[in-house]
């Protein structure tokens, strides 16, 4: 971790540590359009995959991208959160021991800072959890609810109503929306809004994020690219599903070299604004900075 970064943009040159780099970062408590504000991030390689198939043919994120310094970061995302939102799928993973386990922040030496940063913040311990799923055919780890953390189900139209409610006996909420998986849908966006969080982070992959796409809630998305090519088949990018009715624009906020990737790999650390309003990165009671 030792290894500094070099800053591309907006101030080009300047060297700085990478511990901290996005603990200092400015996160606002609302989005510029109202609501929560919607974040997410993604490691990709040069070619724009963030998912291969393993030897089971189980879509992972790629070995050769994945990095600590890149982990390091997304930990760093994560403190500034009051709500992580992930997949059905990556509850079913997580059960199954295929995937690792990110929905707490690390309890590692190496993270009591941004632990510290949350009890400064006026932050939960750990973020709340809400998953999307239409299934439901997850099992929440007991832990999670051990932690005294929230944890929401939100579902559309066709949940089986067993699931439901062993998922209620467990002691999780669940809030079933008649169309709110849909694309575009606005029960999403309102579902969202009304469990009260201020920040809320996307842990969760390719289909969700074209469901917050379109219904245009994700205000910043922040975007590790290993200068890597890779290849492999299927092709997965960050946003998968039917042509957006309406692109989303997004203008860049930072830019950081880094030339101590994965196998000393050089990567570049983006941050991207939604091009909503050119102020929102400073509106409302913004977590980080000094
Ligand atoms: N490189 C990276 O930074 C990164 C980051 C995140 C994920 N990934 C990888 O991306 C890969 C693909 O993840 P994924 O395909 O499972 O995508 P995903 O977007 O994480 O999750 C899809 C799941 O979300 C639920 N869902 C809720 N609303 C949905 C909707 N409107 N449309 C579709 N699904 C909806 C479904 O759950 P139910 O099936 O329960 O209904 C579905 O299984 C994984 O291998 C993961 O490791 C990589």
């Amino acid at each position: 971790m030792e290894n500094p970064v070099t800053s591309c943009f907006p101030d080009p040159g300047g060297e700085r540590a990478l511990r901290g780099l996005y603990l200092d970062t400015i996160l606002p408590d609302a989005s510029a359009g109202g609501g929560p504000f919607i974040y997410a991030n993604y490691v990709s390689s040069l070619d724009g995959r963030i998912s291969v198939p393993d030897a089971a043919g189980r879509q992972c994120v790629p070995g050769n991208i994945a990095n600590p310094r890149d982990w390091r970061l997304l930990q760093e995302l994560a403190g500034h959160a009051d709500l992580l939102l992930s997949s059905g799928r990556y509850l079913r993973e997580l059960d199954a021991g295929t995937d690792q386990d990110i929905l707490p922040i690390g309890s590692a030496e190496d993270f009591a800072d941004i632990r510290a940063f949350r009890a400064r913040h006026g932050l939960k311990p750990q973020p709340d959890v809400a998953v999307l799923s239409g299934s439901l055919d997850f099992a929440v780890p007991e832990r999670l609810l051990d932690q005294g953390r929230r944890v929401v189900a939100i579902t559309g139209d066709s949940a089986p109503e067993a699931r439901l409610q062993a998922h209620e006996r467990a002691g999780i909420e669940v809030m079933p929306l008649p169309g709110a998986l849909r694309p575009g849908a606005r029960p999403l966006a309102n579902a969202l809004a009304s469990l009260g969080h201020a920040r809320i982070y996307a842990i969760s992959g390719p289909y969700v994020l074209h469901t917050l796409m379109a219904a245009d809630l994700l205000d910043a998305l922040f975007l590790t690219t290993v200068h890597r090519i890779i290849g492999g088949y299927p092709f997965s990018s960050i946003c998968e599903g039917e042509l957006l009715a309406s692109p989303g624009d997004f203008r860049l906020t930072s830019l950081y070299h880094d030339p101590s990737g994965p196998d000393g790999c050089s990567q570049t650390f983006a941050r991207y604004e939604r091009a909503r309003d050119p102020d929102s990165v400073l509106a409302g009671n913004a977590t980080g900075g000094q």
